[in-house]
C-alpha cells in the first residue's frame, strides 16, 4: 500500500467555497485535488493499493482531514470540479470527529491536522517528497507500505517540516526541477511501478 499525505497550508477544512472558483475561493485546495487526482486515479480506474490523505490547514481552529482510501473508494471522477465537489460534500457532514469514524465510500473526514493522519498511518515508512532529496532513481524504496508527504505551492510551513524530521523521513527527489506537487506524484508512482508492477492493480470504474 502507498500512501501520500498532502499538506495543504492554506486549504479550506469547511465546505465553504465555491466549485465555480475553486483556486480563488478555496485557499488552493485545487493544488490538492489535482495531487488527489494523480495520486488516486489513472485511465479508466483507480489505484487500489492507494490511500490520500487531504490535511487542510486553511481555516483557523478548524483544520480538518480527509482521507480517500483507493481500496474501497467508489465513483471517483477524475476532473477537478466533481473530485471538489465530493470533498466539499464530505467537509459539510454533520457527524464529524476527531478521528475517522465518519467513513461513506471510501472518503473519510475527521477535525483534527496532521497528527491524524500520521497516527492513521502508524507503523509505515515515512518519506517527504522534496526536490533536493535522494535521487528516486538511487532510491531504496522497498518498504511494503511507504508513505510520502507532499508539499502545496507553499511548500510545507515549519511546523509541518520539523514534525516530519522528526518522523525520520527520508527526502526523494523525483528530479532536479521543481515540479507541481501533482506531478511529483505522477513520476514517483511511475517509477514505483516500473519497479513493482503488481503494485498497481486496477479496477475499473
Ligand atoms: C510546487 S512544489 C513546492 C514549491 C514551494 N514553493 C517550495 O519551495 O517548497 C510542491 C511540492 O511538490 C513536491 N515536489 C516538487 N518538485 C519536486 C521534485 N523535483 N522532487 C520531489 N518532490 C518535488 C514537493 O513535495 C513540494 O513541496
Amino acid at each position: 500500500v502507498r500512501s501520500f499525505i498532502l499538506v495543504g497550508q492554506t486549504a479550506v477544512g469547511s465546505p465553504d467555497f465555491s466549485l465555480d472558483d475553486l483556486p480563488g475561493s478555496s485557499g488552493r485546495l485545487d493544488i490538492l485535488l489535482r495531487a488527489l487526482q494523480s495520486a488516486l486515479l489513472i485511465s479508466h480506474g483507480l489505484r487500489r493499493d492507494t490511500l490520500a490523505y487531504l490535511v487542510l490547514l486553511g481555516t483557523p481552529g478548524c483544520p480538518s482531514v480527509v482521507r480517500v482510501d483507493g481500496r474501497v473508494a467508489e465513483f471517483l471522477r477524475p476532473d477537478e470540479r466533481s473530485l471538489g465537489g465530493r470533498i466539499k460534500n464530505a467537509l459539510g457532514w454533520k457527524s464529524i470527529r476527531q478521528d475517522f469514524s465518519e467513513d461513506r465510500q471510501g472518503i473519510a473526514v475527521a477535525r483534527g491536522g496532521i497528527e491524524l493522519a500520521i497516527a492513521d498511518l502508524e507503523g509505515s515508512t515515512p518519506f517527504v517528497l522534496e526536490e533536493a532529496g535522494v535521487d528516486v532513481r538511487a532510491a531504496e524504496l522497498t518498504a511494503e507500505h511507504p508513505t510520502f508527504f507532499v508539499g502545496d505551492h507553499l511548500g510545507f510551513d515549519r511546523g509541518t517540516r520539523e514534525r516530519i524530521e522528526r518522523l525520520g523521513a527520508t527526502a526523494i527527489s523525483v528530479g532536479p526541477i521543481r515540479l507541481h506537487a501533482d506531478q511529483a506524484i505522477v513520476v514517483l508512482h511511475n517509477e514505483l511501478d516500473r519497479r513493482e508492477p503488481l503494485c498497481a492493480t486496477t479496477t475499473p470504474q
